[in-house]
This record gives structure tokens, sequence and C-alpha cells, in this order.
């Protein structure tokens, strides 16, 4: 039995020890910690019954602040020899999407994967339904030619859905507040975000309109992890660009 996951700073050792196995392209902990740290719900692990890492994706957030290009960008997946061709590659894939849709409202999801890597542009244009966005030449380390894929994320794929409720108090001084419920079974049980509560007083945006309009810090997901994340956004930005950070990501 194998199950899926969010993952956190805690599982960096055992992700890394996959990744090194598994892939080329290999990044230095404080850009595995940026993605982890960052965005805490999307980048997922697998485990074994005995609770070794046999699979992992790392994803990340870009163009967080534009909502009207906010996507969920996948910088490396990979699954232990032994336990591939079995669909666990789909469902980690499937389990981040969902969170970047849910959790970060992302429109699409993005990745480059390497023209020679049959598996995965297997599992990315049949399984997956990702599309190719164009050919980027010498993209990798070893100057093999990346294509950049892209992946539509609608609500309705993932059993989501946004509705829109207009929850003020007084006339006139509340907003209207997008509420987000699900809907039907999700794709995969193990997805950790298929557990949100559709109740407002325990989701966080519902709280927050219910106490008037005030942001209660406790109810925040990710507030305080975000804001160490955007201290070290800088500098893992400046690593990535000499190289060791996402260029020659999956
Ligand atoms: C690519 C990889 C993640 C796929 O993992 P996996 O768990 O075996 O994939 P899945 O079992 O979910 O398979 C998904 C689809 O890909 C297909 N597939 C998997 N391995 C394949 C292979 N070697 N050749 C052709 N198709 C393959 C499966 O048949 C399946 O298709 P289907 O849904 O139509 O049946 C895995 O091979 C791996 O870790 N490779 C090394 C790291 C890597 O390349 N990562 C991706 C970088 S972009």
């Amino acid at each position: 039995m194998v199950s899926i996951r969010d993952a956190n700073v805690e599982d960096l050792l055992a992700m890394t020890s996959t990744n090194v196995l598994c892939l080329p392209e290999n990044y230095n902990p404080r850009y595995w910690l940026y993605h982890l740290v960052g965005w805490p719900h999307i980048s997922k692990i697998a485990e074994d019954r005995f609770g070794r890492c046999v699979g992992y994706v790392l994803a990340k957030i870009d163009d967080e602040t534009n909502d009207e290009k906010i996507h969920g960008h996948i910088t490396s997946l990979a699954v232990a020899r032994t336990y591939r061709k079995q669909g666990l590659a789909g469902r980690l894939m499937r389990a981040s999407m969902r969170s970047m849709r849910e959790v970060y409202t992302a429109l699409y999801c993005s990745l480059h994967v390497r023209e020679s890597n049959r598996a995965a542009r297997t599992l990315y244009e049949r399984s997956l339904k990702f599309e190719r966005h164009k050919l980027e030449v010498g993209y990798y380390g070893d100057g093999e030619d990346g294509w950049e894929m892209h992946c539509k994320l609608r609500d309705e794929d993932f059993g989501l859905d946004l509705t829109f409720e207009d929850l003020s108090g007084p006339p006139g001084t509340a907003p209207i507040v997008a509420k987000r419920v699900t809907t039907g079974a999700s794709k995969s049980s193990e997805e950790g975000a298929a557990s949100r509560s559709a109740d407002p007083a325990e989701s966080g945006e519902g709280a927050e309109a219910a106490d008037g309009g005030g942001v209660n810090p406790d109810l925040e997901p990710g507030a305080k992890d975000v804001a160490e994340a955007k201290s070290m956004k800088a500098d893992a930005s400046a690593e990535a660009a000499s190289g060791s950070g996402d260029a020659g990501a999956t």
C-alpha cells in the first residue's frame, strides 16, 4: 500500500535521496525548502507501508500576485524504480494539481520535460492531457531541448466548485466573498486537500467574513510560512539564476 500526503520540511532528506537516485537535475536543500515552506500544500510525498519515500512531486506557484496569470509549476517529479508503472506518478500529479487549484486558485499547471523522456511525456500528454506550449532549445544542463507543457486546471476536473455568496452583515459593510465547496468524490482519496471543509466557520474564508471581514491570523493557512518564504525568495532566485535552481528542472 502506498499513501500520498502533503510533503513538509521533515521529508527533505527522503525526497532529495529519491531525487538523486532518479534524476540528473538535483537542487540544493535551500531550493527544496523554498518550495516546501513557500507553498506547503502542493508538494506531495508517496510513502510505502513502512513510511519510506517511494515518490514525490515538488511544486511551486508562479505569478501568484497576478490573478490572471497565477499558475502552478512542477519543479520535479520522480517515482522509485520498483514502484513505477503502477499509476503512482499520475496520482502524485493529480494530488498536486488539485491543491494548486483549490488552495491557490491556479489557472493552469506548467512543467518542463526532456524531449527524450518517453515515460514522462506519456504520463503528461496521454494520461494527464498536458499540451505542448513551446520547445526550449538547450533547456537542460547537458544541452537537450525541453518541452514546456501546460495543463488547464478546472474546478470540475477535481470535484471542486467555486460559488460566490454574499455573507455580508449590515447592508453595504461586507464584501461578497468567494467560498469554495467540494462537490462529489475527489479523484484521489489520499489528497490532503480533499478534506478541506465546506463549512465557512472551519474553512478560513468564511470565517473571515463571519467576523466582519477581519483576517484571523490563526485561520489563515500558511501565512507565516509564506512570509518566511518571501524572505528566502530573493536568495533562491539568485541561486536558480546561477544554475543550481530551476534551470534544468523536470
Ligand atoms: C516518469 C515517471 C515519474 C513515471 O512514473 P510512474 O509511476 O511509472 O507513472 P505512471 O504509472 O503514473 O504512468 C503514467 C502513464 O505513463 C505511462 N508510462 C509509464 N512509464 C512508461 C514508460 N517507461 N514508457 C512508456 N510509457 C510509460 C504509463 O503506461 C501510464 O500511461 P496510461 O495512464 O495511459 O496507462 C517515472 O518513470 C520516473 O520517476 N522516471 C524518472 C524521473 C523522471 O523522469 N521524472 C520526470 C521528469 S519530467
